[in-house]
Order: C-alpha cells, then sequence, then structure tokens
C-alpha cells in the first residue's frame, strides 16, 4: 500500500513502529473542498487543533491560509509557534482560566467563544484591567441532537457547553452595555462524526431566528460560526459533503451581512493519517486467536474509549497464509486495550500492520500509560518522508519527577 509514493512499510522500518504517518497532500486537499465550497463569499476555516496538533501540521495549514480553533492556552501557544496569524484564532471551551484569558487578549486573538455567563464577566473584567476590548461571541447551546455517539454530542440542553437558548438573548443585551467587550458573533457546535445534515440545518434555523431577534434591538453580528463535526468514512458512513453544507448554510443566510467561520478538524486531518503498527506475536486462548501488536490503546484510544471501529489492514503483502479471525490487542495490561476486534487477517509476528483514518484524535489523545513513550509522527511530503516528532524516550517520561528519597 502505498500514500503520496512513499511506501509505508519502508517509513515504518526507517523510523520504527509505532509510527504515525500522514500525508500533507490529503490535508491540503481536504482543507480546499471546505475553500472551494465558499467561493468567493466571507469566510474563515478554523482548523481545530484538538484533532491534530502538531507543529508542521499547523504550519501548513497556517500557510495555506486557515485559522484556527483552540481550546486551551498550550494550543494557542502551539499556533503562535507554528506562525498562525493570532487574528484568525477562535477562542472555545467551557473552562478558561483568568490566566487563559489575558494570555489570549495578550496575544489578540480574533475571537473568544465564551460558554457561560460567568466567562463574559470575567472577560469582561481582565480587558477592563488590559486597557482593551474583547472580541466576543456567544457559543449557543441550540438543543438539537447530533445524533453521534453520546460522549461527542455536544448541542443538547443536557451537555455541559454553551449558553442556553433562554439565556442568550438577554446576554447579548446585557453585553452591549458591557465597556470592555466588543460583540462579533455567534457561534454553536452540535457534535462531532456528523454523518446526517439535518441537525445543522436545525440549529442554523435557530441561530438566525435569534440573530434577527437581536438585530430588531440593533444588535447587529458581523459572523456566525457553524463549528466543527463533519464525519469521516472509517466504515461504511454516509458523508456529509462540505460544498453542501455551505451551501446550506448560504443559502439560508440570505442577505444578512455575515462571515460564515467554520471550525472542522477531523475531517481535515483524519482520513489523512494512518498508525503503523508491527505484530509482536500472535497467540490462540481456547480457539480465540489474538495478534499483540507494538502499538495500543495509550498510542490510539478511539477503539477502547468510544467502540470505534477502525480499519485494519496488513502492510505485508508476501502474507499469503491462513485468514484468521483475530482481535488486534496491544501490550497494556487492560482488557480494554485493542485496535480492533472480529478481523479477518492473514499475519504472522514481525508484519506491519495500518490503522487507517487515524490522522485525528489519535496522537493528540496518546498518553504515558505503563510507561510508555509516545509514537513518532511522520509527514508525507511530496516523495519526503519528514520525522515531525521524535519518538519520546523512556527517561523523558520521569525526568520531570523528584525524588524525595
Ligand atoms: N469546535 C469545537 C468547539 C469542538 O469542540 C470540536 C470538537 C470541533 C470544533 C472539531 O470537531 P470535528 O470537526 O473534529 O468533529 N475525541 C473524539 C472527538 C472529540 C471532538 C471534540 N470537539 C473522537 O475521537 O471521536
Amino acid at each position: 500500500m502505498k500514500i503520496d509514493q512513499v511506501r509505508l512499510t519502508e517509513v515504518a522500518e526507517e523510523f520504527q513502529t509505532p509510527v504515525y504517518i500522514y500525508s500533507a497532500e490529503k490535508i491540503l486537499a481536504n482543507y480546499d473542498a471546505y475553500r472551494r465550497g465558499f467561493g468567493d463569499y466571507p469566510h474563515l476555516i478554523c482548523y481545530a487543533v484538538k484533532a491534530n496538533s502538531n507543529l508542521s501540521i499547523l504550519k501548513l495549514l497556517a500557510e495555506a491560509g486557515s485559522g484556527f480553533d483552540i481550546v486551551s492556552r498550550g494550543e494557542l501557544k502551539r499556533v503562535l509557534a507554528a506562525g498562525g496569524d493570532p487574528k484568525k484564532v477562535v477562542y472555545s471551551g467551557v473552562g478558561k482560566r483568568n490566566c487563559d484569558l489575558e494570555f489570549a487578549l495578550n496575544a489578540g486573538i480574533g475571537c473568544f467563544n465564551v460558554e457561560s455567563v460567568a466567562e463574559v464577566y470575567m472577560l469582561n473584567k481582565i480587558a477592563g484591567k488590559l486597557g482593551v476590548k474583547a472580541p466576543v461571541s456567544l457559543r449557543i447551546n441550540p438543543n438539537v441532537d447530533a445524533k453521534t455517539h453520546p460522549y461527542i454530542s455536544t448541542g443538547l440542553k443536557e451537555n455541559k457547553f454553551g449558553i442556553s437558548m433562554t439565556d442568550a438573548l438577554p446576554m447579548y443585551r446585557e453585553m452591549a452595555r458591557m465597556p470592555h467587550i466588543d460583540i462579533q458573533g455567534i457561534d454553536f457546535h452540535i457534535g462531532s462524526q456528523l454523518t446526517e445534515i439535518e441537525p445543522y440545518a436545525e440549529a442554523l434555523d435557530i441561530t438566525l431566528a435569534l440573530i434577527d431577534e437581536l438585530s430588531a434591538l440593533g444588535i447587529h453580528l458581523k459572523h456566525l460560526d457553524m463549528g466543527g463535526g463533519l464525519g469521516i468514512r472509517y466504515e461504511d458512513e454516509t458523508l456529509i459533503d462540505p460544498a453542501e453544507w455551505i451551501d446550506q448554510a448560504i443559502e439560508k443566510i440570505g442577505d444578512r451581512d455575515l462571515k460564515i467561520l467554520i471550525e472542522p478538524g477531523r475531517s481535515i486531518v483524519g482520513d489523512a493519517g494512518v498508525l503503523v503498527t508491527q505484530v509482536i506475536l500472535t497467540k490462540e486462548n481456547e480457539g480465540k486467536n489474538f495478534a499483540v501488536v507494538d502499538a495500543a490503546m495509550n498510542d490510539l484510544i478511539r477503539p477502547a474509549l468510544y467502540s470505534s471501529w477502525m480499519n485494519i489492514i496488513n502492510l505485508d503483502e508476501r502474507d499469503e497464509g491462513e485468514v484468521k479471525n483475530y482481535d488486534i490487542v496491544g501490550p497494556i495490561c487492560e482488557t480494554g486495550d485493542f485496535l480492533g476486534k472480529d478481523r479477518q487477517l492473514a499475519l504472522t509476528s514481525g508484519d506491519y500492520l495500518a490503522i487507517t483514518h487515524a490522522g485525528a484524535y489519535g496522537f493528540t489523545m496518546a498518553s504515558n500509560y505503563n510507561s510508555r513513550g509516545r509514537a513518532a509522527e511522520v509527514l508525507l511530503v511530496g516523495d519526503q518522508a519528514k520525522l515531525i516528532r521524535k519518538r519520546e524516550s523512556e527517561e523523558s517520561l520521569y525526568a520531570e519527577e523528584l525524588q524525595y528519597l
């Protein structure tokens, strides 16, 4: 199997396993699908950094003109380190501390996506202290069912995200009177890995009705941020076409003078990355076959955490052996440590396997559980394979620890 002309097995041999391998070309193509969808319509694509925050990937997108959706001071520092434009940054998240707000204000970010009444007051106070005005959008909670996994559904009223529809209008009126708040827009993000367009249409209608009510009160918004969430095809999911999604929004917005912002993460990097791992050994327990590989739930937690199905292919073309039903498991001491179950594969120890569609929420969710260093990351650029993150050394895992005894 090849992506971008570079054999994955060769990359695995060069950089060892487990290794994340991304395609620059695919990332840019995914970004471009959104850009083409907007055409001349005023817009800003704010890539959701949490999906994959490697500096080289942020730089690639920054150079393509992308903005960024961040949820922490750490992500903002990454964006700045990668040369991203702070003016193109929107800052989401339910728990920003005073120090986070202050850092982002000083950095001059484009907009705070405020998620609570309390945050508005904190922001007004800190902006006052710094003698500036904070650009603000309220993240509303439109109370729509995004029909995705409950852990990644965010637009229902029982979720912790956003400001309720009842609080939103009074809050805008109040903000209009605050000396250090500069009302910019409104935003929603209803969930992730969405495969149906209807929940977006519903959220959009609800938001536009509120925008009109605000207009009638003399509060005019400059932008509407529709969040991210478009799904990718892990197995056989139906996909939302970015252009269709954008067209629908432009049509619904009509002649209201609103710039559109979006915050895609998974749909930019998800299908542009694979995790390559090597089979350590195979074993059979009472008729059940296991392939124990060198990647584990600490490298890729999606199967364990959300019971996500991710495709696993054998990169070793020599294997003409017997196809068996395998559970692909890691070396971690947890039954939940699996990457795939019941996979029909022919494999032997030493084979390289690729877990596909692992470019989003793979490395960024990795941990050091069982004192395992995090994987190396490689970016394929043309026919070059560039190491963009060294494998984490085991010594570095305890380097910050202090020995009292
Ligand atoms: N904007 C906000 C405010 C978000 O919370 C998220 C994702 C995004 C944008 C980007 O959503 P995307 O386009 O990537 O769906 N770890 C989970 C996904 C968590 C998503 C969290 N928020 C997974 O592996 O499926």
